[in-house]
């Protein structure tokens, strides 16, 4: 079973202005296939407190994914993938361009998003969207993929080569 970590980062979210919507939904839409959210958070985005949280959650909780939401933006305080980069040991760009790649047919302001995606010993980190719309449609794109690649970083299967699609 898949272990999965969520962070919102918002400002608004962390003081109770507005309520986290991309959150839950991310949660709904991973147990639908059978994985489990053990640990979820709301922080301010501050980029210190984005990257203790990943790390805590890759390096203590030993997730095999963690989802942010938010602060993959333009504003000034949008910080989510600086924190992400600071704290992966290998990138997956694959990812990212796969969301902005499909995004694109839906909204020309996916180009806005700067998330990315990368691997922290062996959890895997996605940057998604805010919105509830973009963290759903993201997720679709992606999440076919994704479970052969958490095998592969967990060790479970070997050789891509080897198997026909
Ligand atoms: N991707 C999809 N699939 N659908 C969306 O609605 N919104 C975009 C983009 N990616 C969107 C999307 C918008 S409007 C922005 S500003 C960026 O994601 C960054 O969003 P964030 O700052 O909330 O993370």
């Amino acid at each position: 079973m898949v272990k999965v970590g969520v962070i919102t980062v918002s400002d608004k979210g962390s003081r109770g202005e507005r309520e986290d919507q991309g959150g839950p939904l991310i949660m709904d839409i991973v147990s639908e296939l059978g994985w489990e959210t053990e640990v979820s958070v709301i922080i301010p985005d501050e980029q210190p407190l984005i990257e203790n949280k990943l790390i805590e959650y890759a390096d203590e909780v030993k997730v095999d994914v963690i989802f942010t939401t938010g602060g993959t933006g333009f504003a000034p305080r949008d910080v989510t993938p600086e924190a992400t980069l600071a704290v992966v040991d290998r990138l997956a760009p694959g990812i990212a361009e796969a969301m902005r790649m499909e995004s694109m047919k839906i909204t020309p302001k996916a180009m806005l998003s700067r998330a990315v995606a990368g691997i922290r010993g062996k959890t895997l980190i996605i940057n998604l969207p805010g919105s509830p719309k973009g963290v759903k449609e993201c997720l679709e794109f992606i999440l076919p993929g994704l479970s052969h690649g958490i095998d592969v970083l967990q060790g479970n299967t070997g050789d891509c080569a080897e198997k026909k699609e």
